[in-house]
Order: structure tokens, then sequence, then C-alpha cells
């Protein structure tokens, strides 16, 4: 493969793509945010956070502190620029994150854990900072069911973690969550007229069809 992962997305915060990651995937992961049991006044966490506007979401909806990590230092000086009350973000990687056990009530993961070098054990991880009974909400653009992704790691020289609907269950269990289900994203916005027509049908069928994959278990 080429760059590590973390210098990719320090070159898009760069050239300012994290601002149009939050507008592709606002849409669906809100739908995934919306369904987390949210604690009000307890502590959130997001996972890969890009420019934060997930962090910022659960802020505004907890009213308790929420932090966001990720691996690029770029995307977290962006996301740090963005700000927003009651929310802090630093740089860490999904595997080693640098909060004590059962801190967080929710943990939430936007089109970022695949990118794990070992998936299980960032899951792991997620369940460590939570405290018992506390959620982690993961969604993704990237799964075998969605047939218009599975390029990506060559398009984007990157390892990438393909996993089906129900390898990524089953990983949430290995990783000791219960009670764990999951769900579509559907988006029900226009395609983008710009597209050549062959990337139209793809993301019309993506959005209206398939959907993200949402992924919740409790800890
Ligand atoms: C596709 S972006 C999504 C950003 C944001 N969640 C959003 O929806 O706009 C994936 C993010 O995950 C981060 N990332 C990738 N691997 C990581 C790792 N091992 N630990 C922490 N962050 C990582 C990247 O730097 C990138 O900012």
């Amino acid at each position: 493969m080429g760059r590590a992962t973390n210098e990719v997305f320090d070159d898009w915060a760069r050239r300012g793509r994290a601002a149009g990651m939050e507008r592709g995937h606002f849409v669906r992961g809100v739908q995934a945010l919306q369904a987390i049991p949210l604690q009000r006044g307890a502590a959130s966490l997001d996972l890969g956070c890009g420019n934060g506007w997930a962090a910022r979401w659960l802020a505004e909806r907890t009213g308790g502190p929420s932090f966001g990590v990720d691996a690029a230092a770029e995307m977290v000086a962006e996301a740090a620029r963005v700000g927003g009350e009651g929310s802090s973000f630093a740089r860490a990687a999904f595997e080693a994150l640098p909060f004590a056990d059962g801190g967080f009530s929710q943990v939430f993961s936007m089109e970022a854990l695949y990118y794990a070098d070992q998936l299980d054990v960032a899951l792991c991880e997620a369940r460590r900072v939570l405290r018992s009974q506390g959620t982690l909400t993961v969604c993704t653009d990237f799964f075998v069911e969605n047939p218009h992704c599975h390029d990506w790691p060559e398009k984007m020289h990157i390892p990438m973690t393909l996993l089906t609907e129900v390898a990524w269950a089953e990983a949430f269990e290995r990783a000791g969550f219960s009670e764990v289900t999951t769900f579509r994203c559907l988006d029900g916005r226009p395609v983008d007229p710009e597209l050549p027509e062959a990337q139209r049908r793809s993301q019309r069928h993506f959005r209206e069809q398939v959907g993200a994959l949402a992924i919740q278990g409790r800890a």
C-alpha cells in the first residue's frame, strides 16, 4: 500500500476536504446518532472525528462534554479551529485511546473505524472507555453489501477492512458488546447532477436502496 492513513487524511484536511466529508456524511450519520439513547450531561466520544461535526452534535444534544479523536494531526487542528462549546479534540489512534476506563456513555464513529490497523483491538478500546450499559454506534458506507465501495482501497492506496453486515455484528460481539443491532441509513438527497451518468446511477442506488450500515451495541 502507499502512504500511511494519517498522512492521506492530513493531506485531505490541508486541501479543505474535511467540510466536504461532513456534507457527504451528515444526512446518513445523523440517523445513526439519533438512534443513540443519549445520556444527558454525560461524556461522548467520536472516533475518527474529521472536522468534529459529530462531536459537536453530541455536545449540543447532551449538554455534556464531547471529545473527538483522530490520527491525522491536520484533521484535529481543523476540528479545533471550528471549535464548538463543550467539544475538545486530540490526536489519538483507535487502538490506544488516551482515556480512562468507563468514562463515556456514548461512543460514535462515522466512516472511520474500517481504517483501523486492528479493528478488533479498536472495538475493545471503544468498549473499555464506555461505562457499563453505554453504547457504541458505528456508521459506515464501506461494507460488503454496498457494491459501490469495493474499489476504495485501491483508489485510496490505504488498507481498509471490508466486512459484511453480519461480520460487523460479530466483531462487536467478540469485543464484548451485547444487544448488537444493525440498521441502514438511507439518504434522500438528489444525486449530484455534475457526476457522469454511471456515477449518478451508483450514487442513487447507494443512497436510495443500499444506505449506510449502522451497528450499535451495549457495553
Ligand atoms: C473518512 S474520514 C471521516 C471523518 C468524520 N468522521 C466525518 O464523518 O466527516 C476518516 C477519519 O478517520 C481517521 N482515522 C483513520 N484511521 C485512524 C486511526 N487508526 N485512529 C484514529 N483516526 C483514524 C482519519 O484521519 C480521518 O479523519
